[in-house]
């Protein structure tokens, strides 16, 4: 039995209690927030706390707050030597006040309030200063998923930035495909099957490899009509950018 405290209430605290809740194999023995919210609307208050210094004893101590405030609230916490770990894609381990031990749990996946999220495909990136810490973290993320990963702080920096590139990028451009839709009534759920083709294909052939449209065809004319389509100011720039990058990385000339 691994017994863990979730600090914060926010998407990714409520998202693990969700989650851990399911599994005896793991109690979660205390939440903290600093408003004392529940983080599902059936969860019993008793085990939600409001004062930090009211901490109770755990294996793991699971800090899903945002990221300015882990070193902060880490040297916060009312006691020494237990394991501490973070669930960020881009802080160091090291914001982590030393003294307490260090670890990252860091689930590598984009999570929103009211979407459901299935743990078992989500990538477990897991960081500690010892081996044993390690094991315990690999337990705790075996619990919920079968992928997990040894990454160090500079490895997930660099991997957070590529998840920026794949995930937060691509979902602003769906917002704008979806902006030029409604602007001109058309349903953007014509583009849905376009949008998951796009997607699974890079999961069989490289993203160099896939790449289409008028900017790798050096299709001038298509190009100059497109932008003479958009209205926006912001969504030119954006598609010029991405042209001209595009070409670029294929050698052709805008
Ligand atoms: N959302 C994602 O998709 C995602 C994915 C993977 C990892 N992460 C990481 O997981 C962590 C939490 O992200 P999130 O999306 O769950 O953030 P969030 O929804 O914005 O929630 C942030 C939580 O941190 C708390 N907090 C902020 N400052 C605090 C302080 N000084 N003292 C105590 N609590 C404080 C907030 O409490 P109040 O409500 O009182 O302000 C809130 O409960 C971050 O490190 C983030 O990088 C997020």
């Amino acid at each position: 039995m691994i017994r863990i405290v979730i600090l914060g209430a926010g998407n990714v605290a409520k998202h693990l209690y969700t989650a851990f809740c399911n599994h005896k194999s793991v109690t979660v023995v205390q939440c903290y927030n600093r408003k004392g919210v529940r983080l599902v609307p059936d969860q019993k208050e008793d085990n939600i706390i409001q004062d930090i210094n009211n901490l109770t004893e755990a294996d793991i101590y699971i800090l899903a707050i945002s990221d300015n405030a882990i070193e902060e609230v880490s040297g916060l916490l009312p006691f020494n030597n237990r394991l501490i770990v973070h669930t960020s894609g881009s802080a160091p381990i090291d914001v982590i006040n030393s003294r307490n031990k260090k670890g990252v749990f860091y689930p590598l996946q984009s999570f929103s309030k009211d979407k459901i999220i299935d743990f078992n495909t989500v990538p477990f990136c897991i960081e500690a200063q010892d081996d044993r810490d390690l094991e315990i973290l690999k337990k705790l993320a075996s619990v919920l998923s079968k992928k997990i990963y040894d990454i160090s702080s500079e490895q997930r920096n660099v991997l957070h930035v590529s998840a920026v590139f794949v995930n937060n990028f691509t979902n602003h451009l769906f917002s704008i495909g979806n902006d030029i839709c409604n602007e001109h009534k058309i349903p953007f759920e014509i583009l849905y099957p376009l949008i998951e083709e796009t997607a699974k294909k890079i999961t069989t052939i490289n993203p160099d490899l896939a790449q289409t449209g008028p900017a790798i065809r050096n299709d001038s004319k298509t190009i100059k009509r497109h932008l003479k389509t958009l209205n926006n100011t912001s969504q030119k720039e954006i598609y010029k950018t991405l042209t001209e990058a595009i070409q670029s990385k294929y050698g052709k000339k805008l």
